[in-house]
């Protein structure tokens, strides 16, 4: 089987920055840290609303990473034109909604959008391979294929909700897989991807791109926080031994 390319999304590394305003944690040093452990690729979601990721971030990210840079974004003229100028390997395009916790389903592809056109002929015209962020489902695999990208990103959340109590949605995205790579376009998948879950969907073949984020951020804060308060503990003992 084909290996399965990586990408680590650090949007939520930036969430805890953004929680004080300050400079740490600092992204782009997780994502060094996150390529040298093995990451293919390297994600992040550059909101309207700038909850988490800054623009500074997609600057200093461009000129940083050593794999290469999946940035998501809607179809905002303002980020497009940014994504252009910085020109990352892959850009993803996602619905977004500011009242939203994260991006709860895929592109709505019912109906033409000279918008979402635009877009992608924008990104493409930059030399950024584009990718659509979509739900598992025949008609948007169909109306991918129309659009002439040549990447979809199958969104895995409802399989994230599901997959404790039954097989439907596994099942939804092997089948979706099945038939978007048969429609000629390569396939990723993500979206509520966790250590518990990511097995079965990192087994189909048809899949060759995950992207996860929280989990693994999640994860990297516990299994961090050892080291983090030793230090500290030895910082605080050693000040207070030398105290007059
Ligand atoms: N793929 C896309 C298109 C996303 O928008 C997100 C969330 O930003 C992810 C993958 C990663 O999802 P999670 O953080 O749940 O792993």
């Amino acid at each position: 089987m084909r290996p399965m390319r990586l990408y680590i999304n650090i949007d939520h590394v930036a969430t805890l920055r953004q929680a004080r305003r300050t400079d740490e944690p600092d992204p782009v040093a997780a994502a060094a840290l996150a390529e040298a452990a093995g990451a293919d690729g390297i994600t992040v979601h550059l909101r309207e609303d700038r909850r988490h990721i800054q623009d500074e971030d997609v600057r200093r990210l461009a000129a940083s990473v050593g794999t290469v840079l999946n940035l998501e974004l809607a179809t905002s003229d303002e980020i497009v034109e940014m994504a252009c100028a910085l020109r990352p390997h892959q850009a993803t395009l996602v619905p977004e909604r500011r009242e939203e916790i994260t991006t709860e389903g895929g592109l709505d592809l019912s109906r033409p959008s000279p918008r979402l056109e635009r877009s992608i002929g924008r990104l493409r015209d930059a030399g950024i391979r584009v990718s659509l962020f979509i739900d598992p489902e025949p008609a948007a695999i169909a109306a991918s294929r129309s659009l002439g990208v040549p990447a979809v990103e199958l969104h895995t959340g409802r399989y994230a909700h599901t997959w404790r109590s039954g097989s439907a949605a596994l099942d939804g995205l092997r089948q979706a897989a099945a038939e978007a790579r048969a429609a000629g376009l390569a396939v990723h998948a993500g979206h509520g991807l966790t250590y518990l879950n990511v097995a079965p969907v990192a087994a189909i073949a048809d899949i060759e791109e995950l992207n996860i984020g929280h989990s693994v951020v999640s994860r990297a804060v516990l299994g961090g926080m050892t080291v983090a308060v030793r230090e500290m503990r030895r910082l605080v003992d050693t000040a207070r031994a030398g105290a007059p």
